[in-house]
């Protein structure tokens, strides 16, 4: 049985587009439909990008948009199984949050906890990152909760910082990664490949434990050789 899944996007929508690109070509393979996108703004690019593919499409209430259907309702209305944030600037209603606890998933164009929080969003993460100097940088999907950027992590990819970056090329490089990254990892939610439990420590969090999403494996037998090599000894 695939998960029904939402997307919320308040923006664009490109990792919307990567997800439904990806599971076309996953075909019967995939984890998940996506049966619905919805935003706080009615401008968003991501509600055309649904239209267009036939994708049920509306916008939800905000604060600003009382008269609309709430949040809550909406996924219910639709019987959503898996809500994916995809570049959502809202925080989520804290019933739906508990609701949707383990099956409520965001994407953050940084290595979280760093560069994440209230306001950090768009070209700010990324003027953040290169004013604190870092030469690594990447991406983040986690769990929600009730906290921006807080939820516990499902995968991070890394990506390099250059001397000659500006937000806009660091931006533009994070979101390659993302487009690879984030439609994998819902995909693996989705299927039930991966599954948020109680953990006993941080590092129980899955069931299945494998490195499946580092870059490194645990056996990297040639990771000082690497390191010697990036370092010119
Ligand atoms: C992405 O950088 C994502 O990490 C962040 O918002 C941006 C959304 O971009 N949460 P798009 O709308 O998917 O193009």
């Amino acid at each position: 049985m695939r998960s029904r899944i939402a997307v919320l996007a308040s923006g664009g929508g490109s990792n919307l587009q990567a997800i439904l690109e990806h599971f076309e070509w996953l075909g019967d393979r995939r984890g998940g439909d996506v049966v619905l996108v919805a935003s706080d703004r009615s401008d968003a690019g991501a509600l055309e990008r649904a239209s267009r593919r036939g994708i049920m499409s509306t916008v939800h209430s905000t604060p600003k948009r009382p008269d609309a259907v709430k949040l809550g309702d909406l996924l219910d209305q639709h019987a959503i199984e898996l809500v994916v944030l995809a570049g959502y600037l809202k925080l989520i209603p804290s019933d739906v949050v508990a609701r949707y606890a383990g099956r409520i998933i965001n994407i953050h164009p940084a290595l979280l906890p760093a560069f994440g929080g209230p306001g950090m969003y768009g070209q700010r993460v990324h003027k953040a990152a290169i004013e604190a100097g870092v030469r690594v940088s990447g991406v983040t999907v986690h769990f929600v909760d009730e906290v921006y950027d807080r939820g516990r992590i499902i995968a991070q990819w890394p990506v390099p910082v250059f001397p000659s970056d500006d937000a806009g090329t660091l931006a533009a490089r994070v979101l390659r990664v993302e487009h690879l990254v984030f439609p994998r990892v819902v995909d693996a939610i989705a299927s039930g490949r991966k599954v948020l439990t109680a953990p006993a420590s941080a590092a129980d969090a899955f069931i299945d434990a494998r490195p499946a999403f580092t870059l490194l494996s645990h056996e990297d037998s040639r990771l000082a050789e690497n390191i010697e090599l990036a370092f010119g000894c």
